[in-house]
């Protein structure tokens, strides 16, 4: 607020003894909320004036009377429309706008007449001269020089030339407390002004209790994390638990070998494999099992050809960015089937970080978040896994599944999970299953009559679909709007 504007309506009121809002914005020439706001704030320090409200009648021209001032009443126009030797009415009625009301104002005003005598009969002007009253008082009142008796008045609104407009104004006089300045409110009581009782003195802005106050800081959580959350909670309503997926860094035995998937397997480029210089490579593998994967891969076994190539240590030890959270299923499995208990069912889960050497585009990063859920139990089927697949996804909120066959090395048969999207109004792809392979689990020693499912989908587009994020980069990355991670609402699935 204009701290001069305060202290100039109150050195006005000193030298005059009440003044209206409205007289004193023309008088400033400012607008006359500016005012009200500087009078607001002289009522904050106190009794300095008193502001009576009140309200005033002013009268303005409507769209028609602005036009009427400008071009003339419709009468008049009429008039001046009319030829020497007369013009048949119907003719007339074309040449304005408002000919019909013209006509019978002028009509009554004895301006013009209708000469029946021909045939058809014509409008003529009956005087030589006219004077546009109407156009001059509006021309006058919008001049604010207006002197009019009520009745014309009256008449002009009727004919909605003219409208009344209600100002609300205060009608200020001064106050107990009058001063020509303001004195700083205080806005903190301090132990000093009550142990001096300097407090008694000063003046205090009373509290606005309507203001809103300042948002406290706090942290907000992302919305991959917020579907994280939901997901997890899914899990762990299913029986599941957590696999341990903080190491990011992998060697190629745990992401690829233990999964069955050949040396020579396209994957393993580094067009797609993100490898790691330091440390190259890992050392420390399960000796028994490194040699009966290797024996797998090459001569096959437990039922298996193998694939029959030179499988090479070296390969196995290079190090890389995990490629799928699949390698911690790998590690759990083993764990799981070399446990001083020996082999027992279990249900885990992960949802973490996996990196791909893919190209960027709208839909795609190089770092992406896998959900990843696996099932170990005796004699488990494809049955099992869509059962499994069909209550996950009904927790998602998600009734309709499609499956469709598909490859992957660690998993026969292998189904690609489709479901209907109704907001889409499509189907789309929302991960990948299987049931693990004998060429896998048997080496690891987990038990020949147990069978082990497993799913795995991505974080990203569920979220991207949950939030509405159409681009990938507007939710991961130097771009994100921090207000959409500030605003976002919290993720609900529609659990069933
Ligand atoms: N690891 C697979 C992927 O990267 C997903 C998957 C997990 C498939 C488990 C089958 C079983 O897409």
């Amino acid at each position: 607020m204009h701290p001069e504007l305060t202290e100039r309506i109150l050195q006005y009121l000193e030298s005059n003894d009440s003044v209206d809002t409205l007289d004193l914005a023309t008088h400033f020439g400012l607008d006359h909320q500016k005012i009200i706001g500087a009078l607001k704030s002289i009522q904050a320090h106190g009794d300095l004036v008193v502001a009576e409200p009140t309200a005033r009648k002013t009268i303005e021209l409507t769209d028609e009377g602005k036009s009427v001032k400008e071009q003339g009443s419709h009468e008049a126009v009429v008039y001046a429309n009319i030829p020497e030797q007369g013009i048949a009415q119907a003719s007339l009625m074309q040449t304005s706008p408002n000919a019909k009301v013209g006509f019978s104002k002028a009509m009554s005003q004895g301006w013009i007449l209708v000469d029946k005598s021909v045939n058809p009969p014509l409008v003529k002007r009956k005087v030589d001269k006219i004077v546009d009253s109407v156009k001059e008082n509006l021309i006058a009142i919008a001049d604010g020089k207006a002197d009019l008796a009520a009745n014309v008045l009256a008449d002009y609104k009727k004919r909605k030339l003219l409208q009344e407009i209600t100002t609300k104004s205060f009608i200020l006089t001064k106050g107990l407390e009058f001063a020509t300045t303001l004195t700083k409110l205080e806005t903190d009581l301090t132990v000093d002004m009550l142990a001096s009782g300097l407090w008694k003195d000063l003046n205090f802005k009373a509290y606005n209790f309507d203001a809103l106050g300042a948002a406290p800081v706090r942290g907000h959580l992302h919305p991959l994390l917020k579907v994280r959350t939901e997901f997890r909670q899914i899990f762990l309503e299913m029986g599941f638990a957590e696999m341990p997926t903080n190491n990011y860094v992998e060697s190629s035995f745990w992401n690829f070998d233990a999964l069955f998937q050949p040396q020579q397997h396209p994957a393993r480029d580094a067009h797609d494999t993100f490898f790691i210089n330091y440390p190259s490579k890992s050392y420390k593998f399960p000796q028994d099992y490194l040699q009966r994967v290797k024996e797998v891969h090459s001569h096959g076994g437990y039922g298996s050809q193998g694939y029959g190539y030179d499988w090479k240590i070296e390969e196995a030890q290079k190090n890389l960015l995990r490629t799928h959270t699949t390698a911690v299923s790998a590690r759990m499995l083993y764990k799981l089937a070399n446990s001083p208990e020996g082999f027992r069912p279990a249900k885990y889960f992960s949802i973490d970080k996996v990196f791909r050497n893919e190209t960027l585009d709208a839909t795609h990063l190089a770092e992406f978040h896998q959900v990843e859920g696996v099932v170990a139990d005796v004699g488990l089927t494809l049955g099992d896994l869509i059962g499994t697949l069909y209550e996950f996804f009904r927790k998602l909120g998600i009734t309709q599944l499609e499956f469709k066959p598909a490859y992957n090395p660690y998993t026969e048969p292998s189904m690609e999970i489709f479901c209907f999207h109704p907001g889409l109004s499509k189907w789309i792809e929302v991960g990948n299953s299987g049931v693990f392979r004998p060429e896998l689990l048997l080496p690891m020693g987990i038990p020949e009559n147990v069978n082990v499912i497993a799913w795995g989908l991505s974080l990203e587009r569920p979220t991207m679909i949950k939030y509405g994020i159409n681009n990938i980069r507007d939710m991961v990355g130097p771009k994100v709007d921090l207000k959409m991670v500030e605003e976002g609402p919290i993720c609900r699935m529609d659990h069933a």
